[in-house]
C-alpha cells in the first residue's frame, strides 16, 4: 500500500502534484490527519482520489458504493464530485476508523449523502442484491480485504448498472505482483484477480499505474 504513486521520483511526483492536485481543504485536513494514524498507509493517494471525483463526474453517477472507508478520504472525494441527491452506500467493519470519517463527512456538509454499513462487505453487498438492488449504482470503490476482492468484484458486477464503473484499488501492491519471489496469499490473490480480469469480457477495462495501481472496469 502507498499513499502516492509509485515509481515517481520524488521531484517529479512533487511536480505532478503541483501542476495536477487541486484538493479541497477539507480532503487536506483528513489526510494530515490520517497520516498520524498508525495504519494511515492504508489512505489513497490524492492525486487518485482526483482521479476518481472526475470519473464520478464524467459518467453523470446518483448513487455509489464503496467497499473500505477507513478514516473516509475516498468516500468523501465522491461524495463531494456527486450532485446534492447523489447516495453513497459505504461498506466497513471498524467503528473506530469510520468514527474519524463522520466527523469530516459532517464537518464537510455531506453526511446526509453518506449510508454507511458496519458489517462485514459481503454481507452488506448481498443484503443489497437481496433487497433489489440489482444494476441500481453507478459507481463502485473497491477497496478493503484483498482476500475478498473477488467477492467483492462479482457483486459490484451485480449491483452496478450496464456502463457503470467498478475502480479496485492497490492492483500493483507496492510492485509485488509482479515479483516472483514474492508468494504471500494476499498477493497471489491479487495476481489470480488482476489475471481474471485480463479475461473477463463482461467489462471494458485498463488498469492505471497511479497511487498503488487502479484498475477501472467498466461493466459492458
Ligand atoms: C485500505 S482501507 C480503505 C481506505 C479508504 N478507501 C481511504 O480512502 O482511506 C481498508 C478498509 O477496509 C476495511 N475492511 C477490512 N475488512 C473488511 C470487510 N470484511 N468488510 C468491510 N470492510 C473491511 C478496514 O476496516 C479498512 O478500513
Amino acid at each position: 500500500m502507498t499513499t502516492q504513486t509509485l515509481g515517481l521520483e520524488p521531484n517529479l511526483y512533487e511536480y505532478l502534484l503541483s501542476v495536477s492536485v487541486r484538493e479541497p481543504e477539507i480532503l487536506t485536513q483528513l489526510r494530515q490527519e490520517t497520516a498520524q494514524h498508525p495504519m494511515g498507509r492504508m489512505q489513497i493517494a490524492p492525486e487518485q482520489g482526483q482521479l476518481m471525483s472526475l470519473l464520478v463526474k464524467l459518467i453523470g453517477a446518483q448513487k455509489t458504493l464503496e467497499i473500505g472507508v477507513f478514516t473516509g478520504y475516498s468516500t468523501l472525494v465522491v461524495a463531494l464530485a456527486l450532485p446534492k441527491t447523489g447516495k453513497v452506500v459505504a461498506c466497513d467493519i471498524s467503528e473506530e476508523f469510520t468514527a474519524i470519517a463522520r466527523r469530516y463527512w459532517q464537518q464537510a456538509g455531506v453526511a446526509e449523502k453518506i449510508d454507511l454499513h458496519i458489517a462485514p462487505a459481503r454481507e452488506t453487498l448481498d443484503r443489497l442484491l437481496a433487497s433489489g438492488e440489482a444494476e441500481t449504482f453507478d459507481f463502485a470503490f473497491i477497496d478493503a480485504d484483498k482476500s475478498n476482492y473477488d467477492n467483492y468484484y462479482e457483486r459490484s458486477l451485480q449491483l452496478v448498472r450496464p456502463g457503470g464503473l467498478i475502480v479496485i484499488d492497490n492492483v500493483l501492491w507496492s510492485g509485488r505482483v509482479a515479483d516472483s519471489q514474492v508468494q504471500d496469499n494476499r498477493t497471489k490473490k491479487i495476481r489470480a484477480f488482476n489475471q481474471k480480469l485480463h479475461q473477463d469480457s463482461r467489462v471494458t477495462l485498463s488498469l492505471i499505474p497511479i497511487a498503488d495501481g487502479l484498475t477501472l472496469a467498466r461493466k459492458n
